[in-house]
């Protein structure tokens, strides 16, 4: 039975029906998901009760898995509450309790509340990012997704000239820092030196540019520190208005992925006295944004 998509919003986001998320695709199946993503960019799949080997097995129809040993890895392994190949996005620790709210780890975490692309800090980063919801506390927690080649496509010509060839440096240092939270270990500041991504990315699979923001790009390069801030706040405003932009309300065992190099995301408050356990599976990109195809 082939795949269905019912749009959620104008500009982009699905919400596909008729595939079991547990069982191996078909190539047809992987094919269709795929062509969904290059133009939906965000597709949710609802009823899918997923053990963690089944969200990996799932996932990788669609690439590789993001190398978690890579530096930005902020739990170390014997702190971790779910094993290799899927991330932990709750609000436990490994011991399954809602952790303290002066867990650095909890820190680290609130700065996802920030418009950001999964990975935009790694040299290479990510493909899509796949959420699946396990448990989900009695009130707010929607995840928002903003649209970023709709984003890049409303600029008027001036502004595409002039961002056509700039180049940013993203660090988890930067988007914690904007939300207060800057102690840092040594270590951390070494893992997390800044590396350069083009502000002006192009979709390996369908050619669009979109704007490569992420709240973790902190600096424009050959640009002051002030001027470049300024202007990628002014660029993320245009690009999360509420034209570009698709609030997930989770129900229970939803899954949603995104595609990290035409989108942004955030999460969003909830009681954090309520359990929140999310898990996330990644695929690595292919290329860096600075090599890629002009
Ligand atoms: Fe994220």
């Amino acid at each position: 039975m082939p795949i269905s998509i019912r749009p959620l919003h104008p500009v982009f986001a699905g919400e596909v029906s008729d595939i079991d998320c547990r069982k191996p695709l078909s190539p047809e199946e992987i094919d269709a998901v795929e062509a969904g993503m290059n133009e939906y960019a965000v597709l949710i799949f609802r009823d899918q009760n997923l053990t963690d080997e089944e969200q990996i097995a799932f996932t990788r129809h669609f690439g590789e898995l993001e190398n978690y040993n890579t530096p930005g890895h902020v739990r170390k392994r014997e702190d971790q509450r779910l094993g290799p190949g899927i991330a932990d996005f709750s609000n436990l620790d490994k011991h399954g309790n809602i952790m303290s709210d002066e867990d650095r780890v909890w820190f680290f975490k609130l700065g996802d509340r920030l418009w950001h692309s999964d990975s935009s800090f790694r040299p290479v980063p990510a493909k899509y990012s796949l959420l699946s919801a396990r448990v989900l506390p009695s009130w707010g927690a929607n995840t928002e997704f903003a649209d970023m080649r709709a984003a890049y496509d409303a600029l008027d010509n001036r502004t595409k000239a002039e961002i056509e060839d700039l180049v940013c440096e993203h660090s988890l240092i930067y988007s914690r820092e904007a939300i207060g939270f800057t102690d840092l270990t040594a270590g951390e500041i070494a893992a997390f030196r800044p590396v350069r991504q083009r502000l002006v990315r192009t979709h390996p699979a369908t050619g669009r540019k979109s704007l490569f923001l992420s709240s973790h790009a902190g600096a424009i390069v050959g640009w002051t520190i002030p001027e470049g801030r300024i202007f990628l706040r002014d660029l993320t405003e245009h690009a999360t208005a509420p034209a570009f932009v698709y609030s997930h309300s989770w129900r229970l065992h939803d899954l949603v992925m995104w595609d990290n190099r035409a989108t942004m995301h955030r999460a969003r408050r909830f009681d954090r006295t309520e359990v929140r356990d999310v898990r996330r599976t990644t695929l690595a990109g292919e290329t860096g944004t600075i090599e890629q195809a002009a």
